[in-house]
């Protein structure tokens, strides 16, 4: 069972992994569109969470609540609502009683401000009758050609007496273990047409380094397009001034297209991203940038099955 399951990073992760996911559910009519598209088996449901009144009975659910109040991108403030959807993960967790669960959450939220959220949420879990462990994981060790650092907490429910121990990085910490930005895209047609945003890069988008070469890890995939980082093709940024970056040299230069996106969150080639009357290319980066990087949860799936 998935919730705010968006267009499936985490559940594609899953489903290589062997699971059927009986259920999804999101507020995005795209996200919807593009996990059917790849997956047409889930009755996917878009709906506000917090209306879903019954849940099928699983062994496992999986949810990776919003993140914009403690999201290095977002507003930062504990206080606001967004931040306490995870009531209705703990909802939904007392009522399936589930043999376990996994939640992705950003590392911000082990900072001091948001500390209480954490905790918060820890109690809960524990409450509902799970033991917990969790973690801040760079998924650049997990085989995902990207800097991005995030919480994942795995519950195994009290009564099947296990702590659940995450596993082995796949990729190690060496550079030289990790897939690069030119493993994942190198290959790809340098200037796609149609599939990269083309806004002006205003003084904010230069006010700090969005570039990262061929050999080394992307920056942080977001899901909003404008603040999308530079393709390897683009000049390089080099730092004048705290917070202004300039091009090193002329050329024309682009952000990566949302397929690039994709590949680099560590979705599958052929993953298909279909044309409905919701998809616009905003919507594209959207669905891709809130995603989980597929193969994180499909080497924390494949662990989990050693305890259901
Ligand atoms: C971090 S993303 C989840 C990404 C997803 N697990 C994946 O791997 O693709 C959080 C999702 O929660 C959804 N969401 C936000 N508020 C919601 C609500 N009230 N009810 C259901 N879904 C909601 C957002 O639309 C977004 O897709």
């Amino acid at each position: 069972m998935s919730l705010f399951t968006g267009c499936g990073g985490s559940d594609s992760g899953l489903h290589q992994a062997g699971y059927d996911v009986l259920m999804a559910n999101d507020i995005l009519p795209y996200a919807k569109d593009f996990y059917l598209a790849n997956f047409p088996e889930t009755d996917y449901q878009v709906i506000d969470v917090r209306e879903i009144q019954s849940f099928p009975s699983a062994d496992v659910l999986v949810g990776c609540y919003p993140c914009q109040g403690f999201s290095q991108g977002g507003a930062r403030q504990s206080s606001r609502g967004v931040n306490y959807l995870y009531r209705e993960f703990v909802r939904a967790l007392k009522r399936i009683k589930p043999k376990a669960f996994i939640v992705e959450n950003v590392s911000g939220m082990q900072r001091s401000d948001f500390r209480h959220l954490l905790n918060s949420q820890l109690c809960q879990f524990r409450l509902a009758g799970y033991r917990v462990n969790y973690r801040v994981i760079d998924v650049s060790d997990f085989g995902v050609p990207q800097e991005r650092k995030r919480l994942i907490f795995v519950g195994v429910r009290s009564d099947l007496g296990e702590v659940f121990a995450f596993p082995e990085a796949t990729h190690g910490t060496a550079i030289q273990n990790k897939i690069t930005i030119g493993d994942a895209i190198g290959d790809l047609p340098l200037w796609p047409e149609g599939d990269y945003w083309t806004e002006t890069f205003h003084w904010y988008y230069l006010s700090r380094n969005r570039y990262r070469g061929w050999d080394e890890l992307a920056k942080t995939i977001v899901s909003h397009p404008r603040h999308m980082p530079l393709h390897p093709v683009s000049p390089k940024l080099k730092r004048v001034h705290t917070d202004k970056w300039v091009w090193e040299s002329d050329g024309p230069a682009r952000r990566y297209s949302y397929r690039e996106a994709a590949c680099l969150q560590g979705f599958d080639r052929s993953s298909c991203f279909p044309e409905t009357e919701n998809s616009s290319l905003r919507m594209k980066y959207t669905v891709v940038g809130n995603a989980v990087p597929p193969p994180l949860f499909n080497v924390i799936g494949k662990e989990l099955l050693n305890y259901l």
